[in-house]
């Protein structure tokens, strides 16, 4: 006989109890619990002989390259590690009207051209608003299938009927499965939901695309099993204010993590920055007290970006430390590093810092140049070096330590009409490039000699 059982489920790992409780006791969450309700007398699953796998020896398992789509854009090619793999499972997330559904339909309408038919399926908007939609981009390809709908055996069906190649969900939190009583967008709802969908993508070598949102502190609505269940994650992030739009991998079973793809909202939808060094310096005015171009990799790819910091004397009693597209924390090692090394005075003083571009750098290739924006502006100086970039992580000893790939930041930066460029002393020999003047530095110190 059937029995309704209430219990409780974590937000963040998924843990259920019978119980509330203010901290979750698996990932030690607080005030992730949520009431969930479920029918347990349709839920004992039995196992049918022809679902059964085989095991196989190591040997005799058929490997072959990964089969790959070409989704027509670049950049998301780029992050999903050189094109779209057969029967993989993605998840798309993001801020709301930053361009995702946007970004799925300018993909889906190539590939639709290319290899066959898509099925893009939306529980958000109706089938007239998609077409609107893809008016504007210009997709009215006869092999793209748009359906509105959010219950998955149904979706299930469809697939069965319309036997797509690529299959787009908008989003996982508006579907739901009948068999349980919770809403859509329940940790048990987007759970099973995620599941079948896994499971029909790898039976049927179809690709999904999911789109998932994102709670109001930025992390994934759902439990994190959501993560762990796809084959690869993307976070589709920038400001909304701002044209620039940046794409992250987040977990790729089938390339590295380290890409970005960048792209920019226009009115006919996303294009592509094959070059975003070029945009990100486009209102770069050099030569400005407290600006600076740091070069930077992003994955494979060299990016030079300005980075201006802001020193003033604080009216509180705090002083202040705002970051935004830098880590606080090494801004605060920078800092101590400047106070205590060299005796700059920062602690009666704000200190704002910001990357120009919406960008959040990672890493400690922009260690130096941010020091030297810090110096510039507590000194009120302006640096004497004409159209200069600046490589190189900063130690707790003030010394300049060599980075990884400086040929082709030193490279990138003369391809881009920079005059000069700081890097560590260490990865000078190992440069060959006369189109730009190299400056080694082994110290911070040595550095602010060098450019006041
Ligand atoms: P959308 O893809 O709907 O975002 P999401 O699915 O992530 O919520 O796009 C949101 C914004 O993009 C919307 O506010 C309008 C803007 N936009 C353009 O500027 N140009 C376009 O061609 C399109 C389709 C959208
Ligand atoms: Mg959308």
């Amino acid at each position: 006989m059937g029995k309704i059982k209430n219990f409780f489920v974590c937000e963040k790992c998924g843990y259920e109890s019978a119980r509330w409780m203010g901290k979750c006791p698996e990932c030690g969450a607080w005030n992730t619990m949520v009431e969930e309700v479920r029918d347990t007398s349709r839920n004992n699953k039995v196992v049918q002989d022809n679902n059964l796998s085989i095991p196989k020896s190591i040997v005799d398992i058929k490997s072959s390259e990964y089969e790959r789509y070409d989704t027509g854009i670049k950049e998301l090619n780029r992050v999903l590690g050189g094109g779209l793999v057969k029967g993989s499972l993605t998840l798309i997330s993001g801020d709301p009207g930053i361009g995702k559904s946007t970004l799925l339909l300018q993909s889906a309408s190539s590939i639709a051209k290319q290899y066959g038919k898509v099925l893009y399926v939306s529980g958000e908007e109706s089938e007239e608003q998609i077409k609107m939609r893809g008016n504007r981009l210009k997709v009215m390809f006869p092999n793209l299938f748009i359906v509105s709908e959010t219950n998955i055996d149904i979706i299930k069906k469809h697939v069965d009927s319309i036997r797509p190649v690529f299959v787009i969900i908008d989003s996982i939190q508006t579907l739901y499965n009948s068999q349980f009583s919770s809403a859509p967008g329940s940790v048990s709802q987007v759970r099973e939901c995620s599941n079948e969908l896994m499971r029909l993508a790898k039976n049927t070598n179809i690709c999904f695309f999911i789109v998932a949102h994102v709670t109001k502190q930025g992390e994934l609505a759902g439990p994190r099993v959501l993560e762990h269940m796809v084959d690869t994650v993307l976070y589709f992030e920038g400001e909304r204010t701002q044209e620039f739009r940046v794409l992250r991998t987040m977990k790729n079973r089938f390339g590295t993590t380290s890409e970005i793809g960048v792209f920019e909202m226009s009115e006919i939808g996303l294009k592509e920055i094959l070059n975003p060094s070029e945009v990100f310096l486009e209102e770069t005015n050099f030569n400005q007290e407290g600006s600076s171009v740091i070069g930077i990799m992003e994955g494979t790819r060299p990016l030079l970006v300005e980075i201006q910091a802001l020193v003033s004397e604080t009216k509180a009693v705090m002083p202040r430390r705002t970051a935004v597209g830098v880590d606080t924390s090494r801004l605060n090692l920078i800092l101590a590093v400047l106070e205590k090394k060299l005796r700059i005075p920062f602690y009666n003083c704000d200190v704002y810092v910001n990357v120009v571009g919406g960008l959040s750098i990672d890493g400690t290739f922009g260690d130096l140049g941010l020091a030297l924006a810090l110096v510039s502006s507590a000194r009120g100086k302006q640096f004497k070096l004409n159209r200069m970039a600046i490589v190189g992580e900063v130690g707790l000893t003030s010394e300049v330590r060599p980075v990884a790939y400086c040929e082709k930041l030193v490279n990138e930066a003369s391809k881009m009409g920079f005059q000069n460029i700081i890097v560590p002393y260490r990865n000078v020999e190992k440069i060959s490039n006369d189109k730009i003047n190299l400056l080694g530095v082994t110290s911070l110190r040595e550095a602010i000699s060098k450019v006041f």
